[in-house]
């Protein structure tokens, strides 16, 4: 970990990013603007090499609005293969980097029938689904502690500026507990209906990991999940990864709003 520090540190002349955001599905192109760093994950000490999807795979630095942000353009899957492990070492190259709040966005079915596709929610809340833990393994007493409390994963003050940065924009937010299962298949109708039971309001297959292992770390964390589907057995018609992107793509619009309004608040 020390080598991938010192390797970003020389690369962004000690840049020191305060606030890592992960760019989940419709966002990867946030940065596409801004006077940046970039630098391929592929070239990063102790980062998995290939197989990161929807984007780029590259850490992204870049002041926006005068906050020092470090972007993951791309993320890894528990659903690729990747371990725990790989899947949440960025977020452990980040708290060495100085960062000490975490923005993750990610793309989300609705569990709760009262929410709609390309409606936004603030994640309040996460149960992990995915049937392990990022924690598992010897543990880095540099970074945490074995035990590590999560009573509030999601910090309720960040919760509420994120709120209040969407009804200044004008956006209808939701707010919600986020269930990660590991995917790759969608979810059946009867596995949805005991997520609904068990308290979830949205699923994905991402987004837990990274924010286990950073409240861990001591990184304050506020989740945005872009809606892009009613969960299967909601409505009649199956689920398509292209439904997905063409959501994601609507929502666009107000995710990238909310995101820049978010990291000029936080
Ligand atoms: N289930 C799981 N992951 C997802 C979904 C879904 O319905 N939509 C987007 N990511």
């Amino acid at each position: 970990m020390q080598s991938a520090v010192d390797y970003i540190n020389e690369k962004t002349n000690n840049f020191q990013p305060e606030i890592g955001v992960i760019l989940g599905s419709g966002l990867g192109d946030f940065v596409d603007n801004l006077d940046k760093i970039s630098i391929s994950y592929g070239d990063i000490p102790g980062f998995q090499k290939s197989n990161v999807q929807g984007h780029a795979g590259k850490l992204v630095f870049a002041e926006y609005k005068g906050k020092r942000v470090v972007f993951m353009q791309g993320r890894y899957h528990f659903y690729e293969g990747h371990s725990m492990q790989t899947v949440t070492y960025p977020v452990k190259v980040m708290k060495k980097l100085g960062v000490k709040t975490l923005i993750v966005t990610n793309a989300a079915g609705a569990v709760n029938e009262n929410f709609n596709p390309a409606d936004l929610m603030i994640i309040t809340d996460h149960i992990n689904f995915l049937g392990t833990n990022p924690l598992i393994g010897p543990n880095d007493d540099s970074l945490g502690t074995r035990f590590p409390d999560m009573s509030e994963v999601y910090k309720k003050d960040l919760v509420a500026k994120a709120e209040s940065c969407a009804e200044e924009l004008g956006i209808n937010i939701r707010k919600g507990v986020y269930l990660a299962s590991t995917g790759p298949s969608y979810e059946t109708p009867t596995e949805v209906r005991m997520m609904r039971m068990m308290g979830a309001d949205a699923v994905g297959m991402s987004t837990v990991p990274e924010a286990i292992v950073a409240n861990y770390c001591g990184i304050k964390v506020l989740g945005i999940s872009c809606l892009t589907n009613y969960a299967s057995g909601i409505t009649d018609t199956p689920l398509t990864h292209k439904e997905v992107i063409e959501a994601a793509a609507v929502a666009k619009e107000n995710f990238q709003a909310l995101l820049g309004k978010v990291l000029e608040a936080v």
